[in-house]
């Protein structure tokens, strides 16, 4: 959603926070801006669109600059407009805030410093909470205040409900900004000479590797050479530099002409980072190393709830089906945006698991919080170091398939769906699993990447297949067992990318009510891999074309349905049964990306999306 970046230092600003900025576009935004200060006020550029324009506007104007802040902003208070855009600046045009999240007392303060004289020109929460800090840097500031500013923030802050991450400069201290987080995540990147602040630390690329996170309730105010951090109550806090390892072109398209087809290839090299060294030395387990739960811990677990969002709420369901199977663990699976306001009973010794690639969406986050509250043991798996999440759950797995940039979750859903396969047989091998069958799904997952190379050979062929059917406007996607969560997944993609209304559902329960919308117009998409269901499939395939509707089929290689007339094969090869939704979830990504690229759409940005939901 929003992002910030925020520099300061004795580069020139402007081209380090236009390039920071765009590196935060795939959070996806509406509109963007600059605030920059040169010692002589603060100069505003922004407007609706994209980073990239208000970036060329800004360096047109060749300001020169030594510090600043930036955002992109993705509306939650007031409308797509200039005025509402980011930063915003005070009444007495000294205060200038960037701000991720919403105040949620903002109407309350708006009445308060209304009466003040306080003028608004946006309809924003943002705007409220500037004119906070600048009404009291104005007292502090008469009142003879040794930093007026610093305590302007703290008492700004310590008046706020809601959440924030935020960063603001002084028009009357040039080279200084305070920032300071409450549920909207935040990290400082460390330079020599030269300090910054952002929502994530992908616009420090090619700057800084030195990293600190910032928690919740913290305060950070950073110049050139320094910086400091506090909690509300004005009490320095220590802080640790992580050095992490950013590479510049993970953030780089390269040759490919979006981050979704970049990332759908990636994913050999992306999962065998995500096994990397999670093997037992005879190849018959697996093992982690940040559970921090004892194997007599685990054996005490008689339940699993698995939460997420979205496309990770489709690894958790196929989770339940996987680890059930390996485990013999039952698995209840929850949307986190559900859970946390519903008082669901939950069995005691429940291990609780929650699937978020960002590590920051919002409603897994609480939901998070509210297991932690209850007691209950918490695991996270995330693909974003020192995320929220990570930082909160009890201990987790980290996906490490690098930086996830297109909005639709290629690779970070692939290796979720490894990652709880792995857990399977963890948990299976220290209950009834045998050896044998550890081993077995040990050299499946090995085997896995050259599978996954060989499915993506096919990608001209599935690109024919999309073009044949990107004028639909309606498509069904069905299987049976594990190819049920699946066949969501499926559908998610095609319609979040290509806007065609797509459904996914149990091939079988065609016949209770979605068997009505097959027709000529309404294509359905079977993900059928030779396996015990396959003669049912065949029968509800059959159904759906005896009612003259279009038919596709992923299959095995070999399977009977490659050879049925009349409908369209995509063949993929073999592998054990817990993991081919692994496999056959490359040719859903490869077909959705087609045929959104066929009907002209904006694949790694697309309309009203956010790649991390940071709001409820
Ligand atoms: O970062 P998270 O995994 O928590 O994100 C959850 C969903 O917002 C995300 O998977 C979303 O559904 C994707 N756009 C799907 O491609």
């Amino acid at each position: 959603m929003c992002g910030i970046v925020g520099y300061v230092g004795d580069d020139a600003a402007p081209k380090i926070l236009v390039e920071g900025l765009n590196r935060l576009a795939y959070r996806g935004y509406d509109s963007a801006g600059h605030a920059l200060m040169n010692g002589s006020g603060i100069k505003i550029f922004k407007d609706v669109g994209s980073p990239e324009h208000i970036g060329q506007v800004v360096m047109k104007e060749k300001v020169m600059a030594n510090s600043g802040i930036s955002h992109t902003r993705w509306a939650t208070h007031g409308g797509v407009t200039p005025s509402n855009s980011h930063p915003h600046l005070s009444n007495c045009g000294r205060i200038a805030l960037v701000h991720n999240g919403v105040i949620e007392n903002f109407v309350t303060l708006r009445n308060r410093l209304q009466q003040t004289g306080v003028t608004f020109h946006s309809e924003t929460d943002t705007e409220v909470l500037c004119n906070l800090i600048a009404s009291y840097y104005e007292d502090f500031r008469s009142e003879g205040h040794e930093d007026a500013f610093l305590h302007s923030v703290f008492a700004a802050l310590r008046e706020v409900k809601g959440s924030y991450g935020i960063a603001v400069m002084c028009g009357d201290q040039p080279g200084r900004i305070i920032t300071a987080r409450l549920g909207s995540s935040l990290v400082l990147g460390i330079g020599n000479g030269e300090n910054m602040v952002a929502s994530d630390a992908a616009a420090f690329c090619g700057r800084t590797n030195n990293i600190v996170y910032l928690d919740d309730g913290q305060v950070a105010c950073l110049t050139g050479k320094d910086f400091e951090i506090f909690n509300l109550d004005n009490e320095r806090v220590a802080a640790e530099i992580c050095e992490v390892q950013s590479e510049h072109q993970e953030y780089e398209r390269g040759d490919f002409p979006h981050f979704m087809l970049k990332e759908i290839f990636e994913q050999p090299e992306a999962l065998r980072n995500s096994m990397r060294g999670r093997f037992s030395s005879d190849n018959s387990t697996t093992k982690f190393g940040g559970l921090n739960l004892e194997a007599k811990d685990l054996r005490r677990i008689n339940r699993i709830l698995f939460m997420g969002c979205g496309t990770a709420w489709h690894a958790c369901l196929l989770a339940k089906y996987i680890i059930e199977k390996l485990a013999r663990i039952p698995v209840d699976v929850e949307y986190a945006s559900e859970l946390r306001y519903r008082n669901a009973p939950i069995p005691d010794n429940t291990l609780v698991f929650v699937i978020s690639q960002s590590g920051e969406t919002a409603d897994t986050l609480e939901a998070l919080r509210e297991m932690k509250r209850k007691g209950f043991e918490t695991l996270a798996i995330t693909n974003v170091v020192g995320s929220t999440i990570a930082h909160e759950a009890g201990g987790g797995i980290y996906q490490h398939v690098g930086p996830e940039i297109g909005v639709a979750s290629t690779k970070a859903f692939s290796s979720q769906v490894l990652l709880t396969t792995m857990v399977g047989v963890f948990l299976g091998r220290l209950r009834d699993l045998s050896m044998s069958e550890g081993m077995r799904l040990v050299k499946g997952m090995q085997e896995l990447p050259d599978k996954i190379v060989q499915v993506l050979q096919k990608a001209s062929e599935l690109e024919a297949l999309a073009k044949k059917y990107a004028e639909y406007n309606d498509f069904l996607f069905l299987g049976r067992q594990m190819m049920f969560p699946l066949a969501l997944e499926g559908a998610l993609k095609l319609k979040e990318i290509s806007y065609i209304h797509a459904e996914g559902y149990p091939a079988a329960e065609m016949k209770h009510g979605p068997l009505a919308l097959v027709s000529p117009t309404c294509p359905s998409l079977f993900i059928a891999p030779e396996d015990e269901m396959i003669d049912k499939v065949a029968s509800n395939i059959q159904e759906v074309k005896a009612r003259g509707g279009p038919v596709i089929v992923i299959t095995t290689e070999g399977s009977p349905l490659c050879d049925q007339e009349g409908i369209d094969v995509i063949a993929i090869p073999q592998t054990c049964e817990s993991l081919m939704p692994i496999l056959a979830s490359i040719p859903l990504q490869l077909f959705s990306y087609y045929a959104a690229v066929a009907r002209g759409c904006n694949v790694d940005r697309p309309r009203n999306l956010a790649k991390s939901v940071t709001v409820e």
